[in-house]
């Protein structure tokens, strides 16, 4: 069993019966979309999900896992998602697939976020490893760059690897991946870019996560969030 696959078994087996779950997207999350399912045939588990994505949502429909679309929700008992980073306070980089708008919504929505990681996510300040992805509308998305450069970001939209073509979300957004080096800290750079118009959401999640799990040498370590949703 590898890393990832060992602590999405751990949060699996947190999942109790008429739980409304919302499943995040990631090679992490399917290990804990599958081990739902089976939890489900095997065991009798009784869940309703909520996707994160639309990967996650034909995945979970695939495996035959009961859905409700998210329009129909207004809170969630369980959020379990992966990460990009992590830093030591556990505010979050999310958002290298494009439905980041989703998973902060389910993230604000949840009673209880576990964040399932390998060691090879922990950082110690958002942006170490991965430009920061910031959805923008499709008209805006000059000025709001624009915006973004005066604060000390330099970055450009998202391509489509191995295409001419931009990224779209399944929103229709466009992605701009910005790097900061500007020493501004993570809190003061999320409040900046929610406070930039043309911006429909960006990837840091800052007091949202509850728990981490992390999976260190075959072993899973559990870090309580001190500022997030207990
Ligand atoms: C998806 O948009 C991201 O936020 C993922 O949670 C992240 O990329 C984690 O992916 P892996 O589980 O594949 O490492």
């Amino acid at each position: 069993m590898n890393d990832k696959q060992l602590v999405a078994l751990h949060a699996a087996a947190q999942v109790e019966d008429a739980m409304l779950v919302g499943l995040g997207t990631g090679s992490t999350a399917n290990y804990f979309i599958d081990e739902l399912a089976r939890r489900q045939r095997d065991e009798g588990l009784n869940v309703t999900t909520v996707a994160s994505s639309t990967v996650s949502s034909i995945r979970a429909h695939q495996l035959g896992l009961p859905q409700v679309s998210m329009e129909h929700v207004s809170r969630i008992d369980l959020y379990v998602d992966g990460a990009d980073e992590v830093t030591p306070d556990l505010s979050l980089l999310k958002g290298r697939g494009s439905d980041l708008v989703r998973e902060k919504l389910l993230a604000r929505a949840c009673d209880r976020f576990l964040v399932l990681v390998d060691h090879s996510k922990l950082v110690a300040r958002i942006g170490e490893k991965y430009a920061i992805p910031i959805e923008v509308m499709p008209f805006a998305w000059q000025l709001t760059k624009h915006r973004l450069e005066a604060i000390g970001g330099r970055g450009n939209l998202r391509a489509i690897a191995g295409t001419d073509g931009l990224a779209v979300t399944s929103h229709g957004s466009l992605v701009l991946d910005m790097v900061f080096d500007t020493g501004l800290d993570t809190r003061t750079l999320d409040a900046a870019l929610n406070a930039t118009p043309g911006v429909v959401e960006h990837g840091i999640f800052c007091g949202l996560a509850s728990v981490l799990l992390i999976a260190i040498d075959g072993k899973v370590e559990v870090r309580q969030a001190s500022n997030g949703k207990t």
